[in-house]
């Protein structure tokens, strides 16, 4: 399958959310990247379930909801009402994942976990039948713009032979420091999905810089 670009909208123009959808919108994005924070699980706090229900009012894109929170399982359901397509929980965040993960598609969303960069892939070797995707954190969450860790590639390979040795239906996403230097190199790797937040936000053309993302091979 082609890649799949999902702009992250942490660091864009809050204050225009809708200008910022509409240009999703209209652009060669496949979904929409929601980076969720508490404080706890992250040095950080974003947004919450109105922003969530707003972007979904006018997004025509699926929302891809990465939750970077402390005990997910107590907001899954609202997560659901408010919006999310697929949903991204924290493995280290999450006590009983295969529970989680069964509760995220019982609620008819997509199941992804994602791993910090000092968890390795191997963890996930028993959850793989029960998720849909899995999602590289290639940079410390909590902060858009930092520089991209070069040792994901070695994770990114490690869990493309683990899925391709089991057949599995899941798809490899990235997150962190992606911009059009290193995105060839990640799908060659084996990623499918790129979320970008500053290489598109932080560029005078957000639409020409989704579509250059979109254009690599
Ligand atoms: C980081 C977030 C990312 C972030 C990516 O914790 O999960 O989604 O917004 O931003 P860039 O592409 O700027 O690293
Ligand atoms: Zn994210």
């Amino acid at each position: 399958m082609d890649h799949l670009i999902s702009p992250s909208i942490l660091n864009a123009d809050l204050g225009n959310l809708e200008k910022v959808v509409l240009m999703i919108n209209n652009s060669q994005a496949d979904w929409i990247h929601l980076d969720i924070m508490d404080g706890v699980f992250v040095p950080n706090i974003s947004f919450g379930f109105p922003v969530i229900e707003y972007v979904k009012k006018i997004s025509e894109k699926p929302l891809d909801v990465h939750l970077m929170i402390v005990d997910p399982d107590r907001y899954l359901s609202r997560f659901s009402d408010a919006g999310a397509n697929i949903l991204t929980v924290q493995y280290e965040a999450c006590s009983h994942l295969h529970r989680t993960v069964t509760e995220i598609r019982n609620l008819g969303m997509r199941a992804s976990v994602a791993l910090n960069p000092h968890t390795p892939v191997s963890l996930l070797k028993n959850l793989l039948p029960y998720i849909d995707m899995v999602l590289i954190m290639t940079v410390n969450p909590g902060f858009g713009g930092q520089h991209f860790i070069e040792e994901s590639y070695n994770k990114i390979e490690e869990l493309r032979n683990m899925i391709e040795k089991g057949a599995y239906n899941v798809l490899i996403e990235v997150d962190g420091g992606v911009d059009t230097s290193n995105g060839a190199k990640l799908i060659k790797s084996g990623v499918n999905v790129l979320v970008a937040g500053n290489s598109i936000f932080g560029s005078a053309d957000p639409t020409g810089a989704i579509l250059k993302l979109k254009n690599l091979k």
